[in-house]
């Protein structure tokens, strides 16, 4: 079933996905793929744009993806603009739209599940221990179904993409992972469908999120002790927050924990908070 009124071209079927791409690798076509669960915004288009400069088309998946949900999440309350997303879309370029049906993806019977570790632990693990198995899962079969040669993820979900990157050496995936960076608003709000839930008291409060990380940054950056530039973050985080996750600093590419001391390693500082009932996660590069 093709939705309805799409302004562009949109497929609902992996039957009906292969034959496009399968057109597009005939003619020597390089395909990329942007896997995304929906309500697009400037963030989501800007990593269609970063692939158009290495791509010649751009397949953009949309499925709210049940399996990375737990019961008691928001996956009912998603927001889901498949005829905004379409329009959005239609002005940035030649691209299919993949939105598959959760039925198609995961039929009767299906019994499958990948399992993790390394990268996948911890961080948001602990406040939802099935979502990278959930994320992984869907990946996976995205590139099974599109066969990109390329495919991008933000690095506003940081942990997701040093999962993906994992995946796709221990599984050899033959596609290119790409990082695209975070787009943000004026007061530094990484941008996400997820902060159309926050009412304008809370949307004001959220921007302190990315000032937390970024004097957690600069804090470590001055040689400040690790367990210090922490405790003070964790803090402030702590008063301007209605929860905190966590707000720490990680090996940029494992994300192992550091030591105590100066780091020295590439790391990254990572944080997932609650605002309202509203969850939000960020992180940079120290
Ligand atoms: P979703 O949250 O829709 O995000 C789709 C892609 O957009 C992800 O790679 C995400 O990191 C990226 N993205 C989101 N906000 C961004 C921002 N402000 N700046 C740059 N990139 C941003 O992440 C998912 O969907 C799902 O887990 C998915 C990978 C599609 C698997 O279901």
């Amino acid at each position: 079933m093709t939705p309805p009124n799409l302004a562009m071209n949109a497929v609902s079927t992996v039957r009906d996905l292969r034959a496009q791409v399968a057109e597009w690798k005939a003619e020597g076509l390089r395909v990329a793929l942007v896997p995304t669960m929906g309500a697009l915004h400037e963030g989501h288009l800007a990593l269609v744009q970063q692939v158009m400069d290495v791509a010649d088309r751009v397949v953009v998946s949309i499925f709210v993806n049940p399996a990375q949900f737990a019961a008691g999440e928001d996956f009912d309350s998603y927001p889901r603009t498949l005829e905004d997303d379409a329009a959005k879309l239609a002005s940035t370029g030649p691209h299919l739209i993949y939105a598959p049906t959760a039925r198609d993806m995961y039929p009767d019977g299906f019994v499958t599940e990948v399992r993790l570790g390394g990268p996948a632990e911890g961080l948001e693990s602990e406040a939802r221990p099935h979502f990278f198995h959930g994320v992984a899962l869907v990946v996976s079969k995205l590139f099974n179904q599109v066969r990109p040669d390329v495919a991008v993820f933000g690095e506003k979900d940081y942990q997701q993409l040093m999962v993906i990157r994992r995946l796709v050496i221990d599984l050899d995936l033959d596609v290119e992972i790409l990082a695209g960076e975070t787009a943000r608003e004026a007061d530094g709000l990484a941008r996400s469908s997820r902060n159309a839930y926050l009412n304008a008291e809370d949307r004001r409060r959220a921007g302190a999120l990315n000032v937390i990380l970024k004097d957690f940054g600069a804090d470590l950056r001055s040689g400040m002790p690790a367990s210090e530039a922490e405790a003070s973050a964790v803090a402030r985080a702590r008063d301007a927050f209605d929860g905190v996750d966590y707000v720490t600093v990680r090996h940029a590419e494992t994300l192992a924990k550091l030591g105590d001391g100066p780091v020295s390693d590439p790391a990254r500082v990572l944080a997932a908070v609650k605002v309202g009932t509203t969850r939000l996660i960020d992180n940079i590069a120290v």
